[in-house]
């Protein structure tokens, strides 16, 4: 299985390497030119491929003759960093690619969520701020993903909690809901939101899905798993 990594030099991307790594995938890592050394760890191991990310060019380059791609949808900037990352990955994938895409919480698939109200809080602080200093664009994620969404291509778009660092404790459970009791405790580690990304790639329930998770060992799921 060849795969390609975007925003591989990340936190969740290196995450991403490994666990592509461990099932022995063949890898093709994207990032920002200055970002390269991050990888080093993995060097001889990966194919790098530097440019931004809604470098049309380089995610063709990068996307040849991949059966999966896995990107991290990021909101930098005021130059619709997501969207033209999502549009580039969308028409340059090769088609029947499995296509994986990480965000937040914040990202509704059916307006079916139910959002706690410290989320919607700390969103509206966010877009408030960034009508001052715009270092993200919240509403091009959610293009982003309009724009996935829409397309007919084997995408999932899988919907992080919030993160904590710390050792792996497994598959993170999911919910196509944010507000379903399963995802009441809102944490995931970011290695086990990577474990999940990976895995995704071989799970063809979840295409056409946006699941969002929460870590396996966290009280909600722990409850949730007990009852069911
Ligand atoms: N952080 C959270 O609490 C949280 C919660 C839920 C979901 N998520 C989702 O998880 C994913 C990963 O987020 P993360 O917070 O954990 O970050 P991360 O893995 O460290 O990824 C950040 C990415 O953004 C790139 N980046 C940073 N600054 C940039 C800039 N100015 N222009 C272009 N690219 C830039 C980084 O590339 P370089 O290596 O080149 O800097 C890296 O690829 C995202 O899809 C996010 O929506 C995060």
């Amino acid at each position: 299985m060849k795969i390609c990594i975007v925003g591989a030099s990340g936190k969740l991307g290196k995450y991403m390497v490994q666990h592509a790594l461990d099932r022995g995938y063949e890898v093709v890592g994207v990032c920002r030119e200055r970002s390269v050394s991050k990888l080093d760890a993995f060097k001889g191991r990966i194919i790098i491929v530097p440019g931004a990310t809604n470098d049309r060019e380089v995610i063709k380059k990068a996307v040849a003759g991949c059966d999966g791609v896995l990107t991290v949808l990021v909101p930098w900037g005021s130059d619709h960093y997501s969207s033209g990352t999502a549009q580039a990955v969308l028409d340059y994938a090769k088609p029947g690619a499995r296509l994986i895409f990480s965000c937040g919480w914040h990202i509704t698939r059916d307006d079916k969520d139910v959002y706690p109200l410290s989320l919607k809080r700390e969103e509206k602080i966010i877009r408030w701020l960034t009508r001052i200093v715009p270092f993200v664009d919240i509403d091009d994620q959610v293009e982003a993903c309009r724009r996935i969404f829409a397309s007919d291509t084997q995408w999932t778009v899988v919907r992080g909690s919030d993160l904590e660092e710390g050792e792996s404790q497994g598959l993170p459970a999911w919910s196509r809901h944010v507000g379903d009791p399963i995802l009441t405790s809102n944490l995931t580690r970011r290695v086990d939101y990577a474990l999940f990304m990976v895995e995704a790639l071989k799970n063809d329930t979840l295409i056409h899905v946006a699941p969002a998770i929460v870590g396996c060992r966290t009280p909600s799921a722990l409850t949730h798993a007990a009852i069911h």
